[in-house]
């Protein structure tokens, strides 16, 4: 059974400066602007702060920023709504130990209905006390898991349950749209909504979208959601495309979504020559293998967004004849010093 998460309802927000934050949510606190009980969102790539507001208030509140000297822009986004301003941590102290206390990750995965905490191996025996803590700041949490490894090709958690019901199906919802998935079957990071929903703004009605090593499809639904685009989604995992299958019957979209069960390889073989408008690359270990084929079936002028790891500095092999470099952005950071990027590639043509 599917469970609508109510962590996945969109929020009106204003959008500033990190320098700005402290002086922008006092002024929006004093205003009675701001929404009680939600915490505001850094995003540490791109030194912003997202702060919830009341709704019908972003013009007023960005208005009223400006007056008091700060730039803002509204937003909306989906935000983590605690209970009376309380953490998980909040919880346990006094019940766990100092010592393993300070070692418990401060921030978890909220997926649909299912939380999902990376503890330490010697910890996860304090397992049920976390996940208990964790569902009290979050009542629509059913099930809590700590992750192990992510393993093989389908990038797939291993997980152990430490807390609530046996529950690995959900839906997750960001930007308001509706994704169906099993956290044990299939690859899903929900840290990465705002680059699907960014990546989804640049999309034109009636382009041809190639969405390579798509997962669930969330890049494919946020583009079909607003736009009257065809997508092509290509996973090898044959649960991603079910469950986008799932998820292309709970929304309501505006364009079309192909599915398609295969290797990337395979589908790159047989696709036409210049076909696609647009392709996404996101299988950030090895994405740049598949530049030149992709390159192949993407026409002149067509947009390639390819992500790719790196450390402090993104290293990127030479890039092929034909091809212009637009951007290279910090896209997640995935541990100290490690970071996803994302790349803008155009393909140029000589006429
Ligand atoms: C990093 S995840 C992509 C996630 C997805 N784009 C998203 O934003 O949620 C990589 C995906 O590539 C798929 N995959 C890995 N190797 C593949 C291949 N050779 N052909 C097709 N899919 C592949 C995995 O099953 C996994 O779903």
């Amino acid at each position: 059974m599917f469970e609508i998460s109510e962590a996945g309802r969109l929020t009106e927000c204003v959008e500033v400066e990190k320098f700005y934050a402290e002086k922008a949510l006092n002024m929006l606190r004093s205003l009675g602007i701001l929404l009680p009980n939600a915490a505001a969102k850094i995003d540490r790539v791109s030194e912003v702060v997202r702060i919830p507001i009341h709704s019908s208030f972003s013009k007023t509140a960005v208005d009223l920023l400006k007056n008091g000297g700060i730039p803002s822009k509204p937003c909306v986004d989906v935000f983590k709504v605690s209970s009376r301003g309380m953490k998980f941590t909040d919880f346990l102290r006094g019940v766990l130990p100092g010592d393993v206390l300070e070692r418990v990750p401060r921030s978890y995965q909220h997926i649909g209905c299912i939380a999902i905490i990376h503890l330490p191996e010697d910890l996860v025996g304090y397992g049920s006390v976390v996940g208990e803590a964790i569902a009290r700041v979050s009542p629509n949490v059913r099930a809590v898991y700590t992750s192990l490894t992510t393993e093989g090709e389908f990038r797939v958690r291993k997980l152990r349950k430490i807390w609530g019901e046996d529950v690995t199906e959900t839906i997750h919802v960001e930007y308001g749209v509706k994704i169906a998935l099993d956290v044990e079957k299939v690859y899903f990071n929900p840290t990465l909504s705002y680059e699907h929903w960014r990546v989804s703004e640049e999309v034109g009605d009636s382009e041809v979208v190639l969405d390579l090593f798509s997962g669930v499809g969330p890049y494919s639904l946020h583009i079909a959601l607003k736009r009257s685009a065809t997508c092509f989604a290509v996973d090898s995992n044959p649960w991603a495309s079910i469950y986008l299958a799932k998820s292309i019957g709970l929304n309501k979209l505006k364009g079309r979504i192909v599915p398609v069960f295969s290797r990337v390889e395979d589908f790159l073989d047989l696709a036409e020559e210049n076909y696609f408008n647009r392709a996404i690359v996101d299988l950030p270990h090895r994405s740049f293998e598949y530049l030149d084929s992709v390159l192949r079936v993407v026409s002149c002028r067509g947009t390639i967004h390819l992500y790719s790891i790196g450390g402090e500095e993104l290293h990127t092999p030479r890039l092929p004849e034909g091809v212009k470099l637009l951007e290279v952005r910090r896209v997640l950071e995935y541990a100290p010093h490690k970071y996803i990027y994302g790349l803008k590639i155009s393909k140029t043509c000589s006429q």
